[in-house]
Parts: structure tokens; sequence; C-alpha cells
């Protein structure tokens, strides 16, 4: 299951180039989710070692390269009305004697393919996800004239292959980071492209995932987020030879020194297992919190979506959760308009989302994704219907998160500072169930983890006073 919590586009910063580069630069620009961050950086990573520096500004870039999301209704086309304005850029510099490479990445570029090529002359690579190992080698035969679209799903492991970020690159990201443990699904809702676009469900080695998080927090980062469409599908072979699934792998990357913070995201709620849950319990690295979508409240919707759970489950499972550790904050994804859904279906999800109590929540109104079983089923809703639905939606899980907000006012928590804030004399964290929490500058620098006490909420955040 994808995570949106960050549909916002985002500009990854390359890093720093490994050998001496050769003055190209590239612009990175990410859609989607934090899969989608992580791929960038590693991308770049594999850009920085073929020489290539980082550039904020598309006009200075020799390369632009987009990573694509496919999530959301037309989203192709969006990506094609941007590849439009490129198509023109790269007309004027070669006007004045200049050139730009384009290269399409991420879900869309899985999805479309030859496609691309064919309606986006000015695309030369088109690559996805499975086979970002192959970008510098794709560009070097686009340099040579060739249109590229690699899209197969090799049978080679791209992580393996991509190379490994430096000291300084990690340092320049941040004290948290992201780290990709699972990638793809099996679980086919009838809604969702991601089965089609990331493949099947497949887990990293638990060596390289240890190495990669032990790496991570020796150049300084202090929190990590394991990533993965169903993370919590993740299993592997453990040090001591046994299966391990995610609880265990968990409690091991909790006794790296220096990993302070672990979170996980997107579970699914048939891949909660009592190793989890436990983890939750035992690990005070593991922040309480879990985004962990239920997208309907009915259970005649839920198994139109192929959920392969009803609501009265996974109440149940919020219950276990919350008896091992009743702190824990639940964010999860709904989706209203699914077709078929009445009133009553509607009011299903409302009751659902009273009884759980969301600190945080994602919601959409349903969209037709071509090729997905949910596309071709009758009795698709009105659109004013939907609207109408998200927006009542929306209200009660907006009232739950500021009510979540407001309790957590005269608390103590300890909290991970991450950036300077707006103002200059502010610093920026996140607290345990995530939210953004501000600080006078003076409460600590960056990386630090200080004991604050929460004073009072602002909009989107909360602030923060040194205890
Ligand atoms: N329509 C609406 N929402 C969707 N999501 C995924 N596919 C669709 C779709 N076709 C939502 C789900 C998922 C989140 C990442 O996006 O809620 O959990
Ligand atoms: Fe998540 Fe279902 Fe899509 Fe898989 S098919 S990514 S479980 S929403």
């Amino acid at each position: 299951m994808t995570d949106i919590a960050n549909l916002e586009p985002a500009a990854v910063p390359a890093p720093e180039p490994a050998i001496a580069p050769h003055g190209r630069k590239v612009f990175v620009k990410t859609y989607g989710c934090q899969m989608n961050v992580y791929d960038s950086e590693r991308m770049g990573d594999a850009l920085a070692r073929d020489g290539y520096v980082s550039t904020d500004s598309p006009e200075s870039a020799d390369l632009i390269l987009i990573n694509t999301c496919h999530i959301r209704e037309k989203a192709a086309e969006k990506v094609y009305s941007q590849l439009g304005r490129l198509e023109k850029m790269k007309r004027q510099r070669r006007l004045v004697g200049g050139d730009l490479m384009v290269a399409v990445a991420g879900c869309v570029a899985q999805a479309e393919g030859e496609e691309i090529i064919r309606r986006a002359p000015v695309v030369d690579v088109v690559i996805g996800p499975q086979t970002y190992h192959r970008l510098p080698e794709a560009l070097t035969r686009a340099r040579a004239g060739e249109r590229v679209v690699a899209t197969d799903f090799p049978p080679d492991d791209k992580f393996e292959a991509l190379p490994k970020a430096t000291d300084k690159t990690i340092r320049a990201r941040g004290v948290t980071a992201f780290l990709t443990v699972q990638e793809g699904c099996d679980k086919f809702c009838t809604f969702c492209v991601v089965p089609y676009t990331r493949g099947a469900e497949t887990s990293r080695p638990a060596a390289r995932i240890i190495e990669e998080a032990t790496r991570l927090a020796q150049a300084g980062v202090r929190e990590i987020t394991l990533l993965g469409q169903n993370v919590n599908a993740w299993h592997g072979l453990g040090g001591d030879d046994r299966e391990w699934g995610l609880g265990e792998l968990l409690r091991r990357l909790a006794t790296i020194p220096g990993v302070d913070r672990l979170r996980y995201t997107t579970s699914h709620p048939r891949d909660m297992d009592d190793a989890l849950i436990q983890a939750h319990r035992d690990l005070p690295e593991l922040m309480p919190y879990l985004h962990l979508p239920v997208q309907s409240g009915s259970d005649r919707i839920l198994k139109a979506m192929n959920r392969r759970h009803t609501a009265a489950d996974y109440i149940r499972l919020v219950e276990r959760i919350r008896s091992v550790n009743p702190d824990i904050a639940l964010s999860g994804d709904f989706i209203v308009g699914f077709p078929g859904e009445t009133d009553e279906d509607f009011q299903d999800t409302m009751r659902l989302i009273g009884t759980v109590f969301y600190a945080q929540a994602f919601s959409f109104k349903y969209s037709r994704r071509p090729g997905t079983p949910g596309a071709d089923l009758d009795g698709q809703v009105d659109e004013a219907v939907k609207s109408e639905r998200l927006e009542r939606l929306q209200t009660l899980l907006f009232s739950q998160q500021r009510a979540f907000a407001a309790a957590c006012v005269g608390r103590e928590i300890d909290l991970l500072i991450e950036k300077p804030g707006r103002n200059t004399d502010q610093m920026v964290g996140r607290s345990p169930w995530l939210q953004p929490v501000i600080v006078d500058a003076k409460a600590g620098k960056i990386g630090d983890i200080v004991r604050v006490r929460i004073t009072e909420t602002g909009s989107n955040s909360l602030y923060a006073a040194v205890t």
C-alpha cells in the first residue's frame, strides 16, 4: 500500500559526486509517496557516482529526471503536459547550441512505457521502478542517440546494484531517513494500480537492511522510517537462521547504536502479526504511530475492494494494538464513492471512524483507474455525491485530529530536532506521533533529542518548550 503523506512534489537534492565531475547537472523532481523520495535519492546516488551534480533549478540542468506517481486520476495526462513544457525548453536550448536530456521514472513510466516515447518526443529515457540501477547505462545509450525504455522486471536486485550514499550525502539529507525494505504488492485491491506498476511483493534481505541502517546511523541519522507498499508483509531470513517478520527486524534494528527512533509505513491490516504488535509494547525506539489504512467501514464495500477483512476484524486489530500500547496514534486512508457505495455503506465508514479515533488520516474520492477491476464495476458513484461524502468524512477526521492534538497539550515528549523553523529563532522536529513540533532555537541543535513540554496547538503543528 502506498502512503501519500507526501503528495506535494518535492525536489530531492542529488548528492555530491564521488568521482571528478564532468560538469553535468541534474534536476530531480519527485512526486508521490515516500518510496519515490527514497528511489529518487538512490538514483541521485547513482548519478553522483556518474559525475552529476545536483541543481535545484531546471533551467541550469543538463538532465531533468521526473519521478512520477500513478496513484491519482489523470496522473499520466499531467506528466504529458509537463513533458510538453519541457519540449519547449529543449527546443530553446537547441536553438542556442545547448541540449537537455529528460528521463521519466516511477509508476507512470512503468504504466505507460513505450507510449511516453511515442507521445513525448522530448523524452530520452523511460525507466521503471525496478530498473533504476540501469539509469546511468540508459543515459549513456541515450547520449549516443538511442531513446531508451527500461520497464522490465529484471531478476537482479536493484538495491544491491545501486551505489551506496556517501556519509556526506547522508548528512546533507538530514537526521531522519527513509529505508525501503519491501516493494510491490500482491493484494490486488480492486481500486489500486500498485500491483501493476510496482509488481509482486518482494522483501530485501535482512542483512542488507541492517547494513544500510548501520551506515545511516554512523553518518548521523537518528530516525529511520522503513518503507514498503506493504511494509508489514516484509519477511526474510534472520541472523538466527529463522524466518523473521517485520517485528523481529525492528527488534534487531533497534539494537544498532545511534538508531534512536524507528517508524514504518504503510501497513495492511492482514499483515499485522503478533510479533509486530508486541514490538510496539517492547521497543521504546519504535514510535507510537501506525498508518493502518482501512479504506471503508462497510463489509460489502471491503469485499468489493478485495480487502479480505471485515470492519469488525479491523476494529479488533486496533483493540489488540492499543491493548499493548494505549498511547499509539492511528492513521488511515479512506476512499469514498467506491462503485456501489450506498449512503448506508458510507455511514458504516463514519461509524468505524467514530469507533477507532484517528490522529491523522488521508481520504480520497474513488477515481477510476483503467486496468483495475474497480474501473469496470457497475454502480459508479456520482461525482457530486462523492464530494459531499468526502466533505463530511474529512470534517469528522479533522475534528479527531484536532482533538488528538489538543490532548497532547501539557504532555512531555522527547523531540528529535530536524531542521530550522520558518522563523530563524525556531527549530522544528516531530512528536512521537509524527506531528510537527516547533520549539525555541535555543532548545537544541539538529539531531538532538530534547525533552519538551507541549504548550499549545497550532494550525498544523504543536508548540513546545524545554522542560
Ligand atoms: N481512487 C481513490 N483512492 C485511491 N487510493 C489508491 N487508489 C485509489 C483510487 N483508485 C488511495 C488508497 C490508498 C492510498 C495510497 O491512495 O486510500 O491507500
Ligand atoms: Fe495497498 Fe491494496 Fe494497493 Fe496493495 S493493492 S498497494 S494493499 S491499496
